[in-house]
């Protein structure tokens, strides 16, 4: 039977689809399996932190149609995710991006008539562009009039979206996950799943899967040249407890294991999706056989990866 219609775009966040991927590991004796994340309809992940994060305070009527402006720094997922949603609600949004965003995403959230502020100049003192961004979006909040700044990095309401993503996932195996492979840079989507997992006494083991030169899970800050997971500053909401363990992946694992998905399993996806095939690949060794894997693809590959200037951090 066909779903019933619809309310609007929004209430198409979510319930996407988990799809089997038997191709993907040809002598891996456990079945794996991808959340497909590129079916929200902004195309990632972050619809659902975007959605969780501004709904309640639309709801209640302190974000006003017309009124509000909702102020924020994302390299580009969920500035799109809000982007939608401030549309849909007539709110104004100015999004605080910086040279790695990818001219695609500057188009999208332009159509979407989002205000978009590019950071050319990272921070002097650690060469990053978070920091610069950052305090752009606080000068923003505090001269603008009846701002909002959602602060992805630290409201509590980005990882209690991710408590459904991972319900999803449990309901449609029966509740058997035994490894869950997530990206992180926030670190909401980790920690929401963790909350779920550990509230419903699951087994599943949760892997982090970080990027090499990122500073969540320790190591030292470097070069990355793939955006979306991975962070230059640690996040005030990462919990690095909420993985069991974690697995750096470099940039060139992830483009091997992003060709090997396409090649294997006809799935274009973006490169924080490939860094998770890259982390069951690396811990396949040791996964019991008959084991159920679960890894997260935020995103579909995007027409181009260029960033909208050339950059060296
Ligand atoms: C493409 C992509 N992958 C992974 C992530 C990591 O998600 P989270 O912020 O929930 O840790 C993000 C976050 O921005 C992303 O844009």
């Amino acid at each position: 039977m066909a779903p019933a219609p619809l309310k609007g775009i929004l209430e198409t966040i979510g319930n996407t689809h988990l799809v089997e991927l038997d191709g993907l590991f040809p002598a891996l004796n456990a079945r794996v399996f991808a959340k497909l994340e590129r079916f929200n309809p902004g195309g990632s992940v972050k619809d659902r932190s975007a959605l969780s994060m501004l709904l309640g305070k639309i709801r209640s009527g302190e974000l006003r149609p017309g009124r509000s402006t909702v102020v924020e720094s994302s390299s580009g997922n969920l500035a799109i995710g809000i982007a939608q949603i401030c549309r849909y609600f007539g709110l104004r949004f100015v999004c605080v991006v910086d040279a790695k965003t990818t001219q695609q995403n500057l188009a999208i959230l332009r159509a979407y008539q989002a205000t978009v502020e590019v950071v050319t100049d990272p921070d002097p003192k650690t060469g990053e562009y978070l920091p610069v961004r950052l305090q752009r979006v606080r000068e923003l909040v505090d001269r603008l009039p009846d701002a909002y700044w959602p602060n992805q990095y630290a409201n509590l309401l980005n990882p209690r979206a991710h408590e459904r993503t991972m319900h999803e996932i449990a309901q449609a195996l029966d509740g058997r996950v035994d490894y869950l492979f997530c990206s992180a840079s926030t670190g909401g989507t980790l920690r929401g799943a963790a909350q779920y997992v550990r509230a419903h006494g699951m087994s599943t083991r949760i892997v982090g899967v970080d990027a090499v030169g990122s500073v969540l899970f320790g190591g030292p800050p470097g070069r990355r040249l793939i955006p979306g997971h991975g962070a230059a500053v640690r996040p005030e909401l990462h919990d690095p407890s909420a993985a069991d363990e974690f697995v750096h992946i470099s940039d060139l694992e992830c483009v091997v294991a992003c060709r090997t998905l396409t090649i294997r399993e006809a799935i274009l996806a973006g490169g924080s999706s490939g860094a998770t095939v890259a982390a069951l690949e690396k811990l396949s060794g040791r996964i019991p056989r008959g084991s159920n894997c679960v890894l997260v693809f935020p995103t579909a590959a995007t027409a181009t990866s260029t960033p909208s200037t050339p950059t060296s951090g």
